[in-house]
């Protein structure tokens, strides 16, 4: 090989390595520096020579006690040798229900996961929009930065059924905010069809984003989160995946989204109890249809579409007539919305004393026994 590539292998390898590191040091730096039961926001500054300055060990292990170590009280702002100067910024926003949080929304370039972020950064957290979509997430990060003329939201490209491109989407929104309070997996995709007729390639397309995706997004966030936590172990975070109400029953002709979502159930269960050690709650949300949102409402693609051309409402001649169908298996007779949704992951940050659960926000059309 030669000698260029040679050091442009070396210079991207210790590059990710040093992203790695910081991964773990800005976390364990949140919690050190936490007040009055909050975690602060971690910005980059420039060095004015006044800070006090850290140094830890290449490859080091235990990050926490090296920083406790040379970090005895909470100092503020800190330089870490060979990583730069860290400020810690809290919120000073004093009616915000998730006000100084720090969020990723996966799926965030549209529907529930572009409106749970602008819902979130409208209560005064920062926000990390994830998506696959570049183009989507970005314009949808500058919407919301646009609405609340702050810098409060960044895009970041990311699919979630890839280990690596989760891990380095996990630890640029480490780099920029610091760590991570809340992660929304609500990235998912819906592939409907017959166990008679659905092809490999559907099954698998669904399975490594609902399922798989939800795994490798907690594989990615919860050692964040656990490092916040051993330094301020009275602070928990937050896991909600969006779920369905496909995940508590069944669904007819589209068993590989209900299978994908009943398996996510068994996952937030599985972590739930688990990661109470990292104090770390983990929840689902089951939300009926979303008729507003474009998995429904695309004109071209959406389920409208499909369902009126595939014949599948008898008798349907419109749109409006698919939607009268579905909504009057709803006592409530309407679909979901996102201030629906909002309500029960309100709740479930809250509420102190609640993990491993799904709960539905259905209108009363899955009733849990
Ligand atoms: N729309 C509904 O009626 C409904 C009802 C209940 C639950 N849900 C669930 O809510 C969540 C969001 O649904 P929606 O209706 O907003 O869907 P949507 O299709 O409008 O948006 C999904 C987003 O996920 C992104 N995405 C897809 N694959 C990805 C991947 N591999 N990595 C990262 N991002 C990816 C897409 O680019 C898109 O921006 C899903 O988990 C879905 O199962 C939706």
């Amino acid at each position: 090989m030669k000698t260029d590539a040679l050091c442009a292998m070396r210079y991207a390898k210790n590059k990710e390595s040093k992203t790695i590191m910081l991964s773990k040091i800005l976390p364990a730096l949140r919690g050190v520096l936490a007040e009055n039961n909050a975690l602060p926001r971690l910005i980059k500054t420039e060095p004015t020579g006044d800070e006090t300055v850290i140094s830890i060990t290449p490859g080091c292990e235990d990050v926490l006690a090296e920083i406790k170590q040379q970090l005895p009280a909470p100092i503020n702002p800190v330089t870490i040798e060979g990583y730069g100067t860290y400020t810690a910024i809290f919120s000073d926003d004093t009616t915000g229900r998730v006000a100084g949080k720090i969020a990723i929304v996966t799926g965030a370039a549209q529907g529930f996961g572009y409106e749970i972020a602008c819902s979130l950064a409208r209560e005064g957290a920062w926000v990390a929009l994830a998506d696959i979509n570049e183009e989507g997430v970005k314009q949808a990060a500058a919407k919301i930065n646009s609405e609340l003329k702050s810098d409060t939201a960044v895009g970041v490209v990311v699919n979630v059924a890839d280990k690596k491109s989760l891990n380095s989407a996990v630890e640029m929104v480490v780099g920029i905010f610091g760590g991570i309070d809340l992660f929304v997996s609500n990235a998912g995709v819906l592939r409907a069809g017959s166990v008679k007729t659905l092809s490999e390639r559907d099954l698998d397309f669904v399975t490594n984003v609902n399922y798989k995706g939800y795994f490798l997004s907690v594989q990615a966030a919860a050692p964040i989160m656990a490092l916040q936590n051993q330094a301020a172990p009275q602070i928990w975070s937050d896991i909600i995946q969006v779920n369905s109400k496909s995940g508590l029953v069944g669904s007819n002709k589209n068993g590989a989204y209900a299978g994908s979502k009943f398996g996510g159930i068994g996952l937030t269960q599985s972590f739930a109890m688990e990661l109470v050690e990292d104090g770390i709650k983990v929840n689902s949300i089951c939300p009926g249809n979303f008729y507003d949102g474009p998995l429904w409402a695309d004109p071209e693609k959406g389920l409208f579409k499909q369902y009126l051309d595939s014949g599948k409402v008898p008798g349907a001649k419109t749109f409006d007539d698919v939607k009268a169908f579905y909504e009057s298996k709803v006592p409530m007779r309407r679909g979901c919305t996102t201030p629906d949704v909002m309500k029960a992951v309100f709740y479930l940050m809250e509420q102190a004393y609640e993990t491993g659960q799904a709960v539905p926000v259905t209108g009363g059309q899955v009733m849990l026994s």
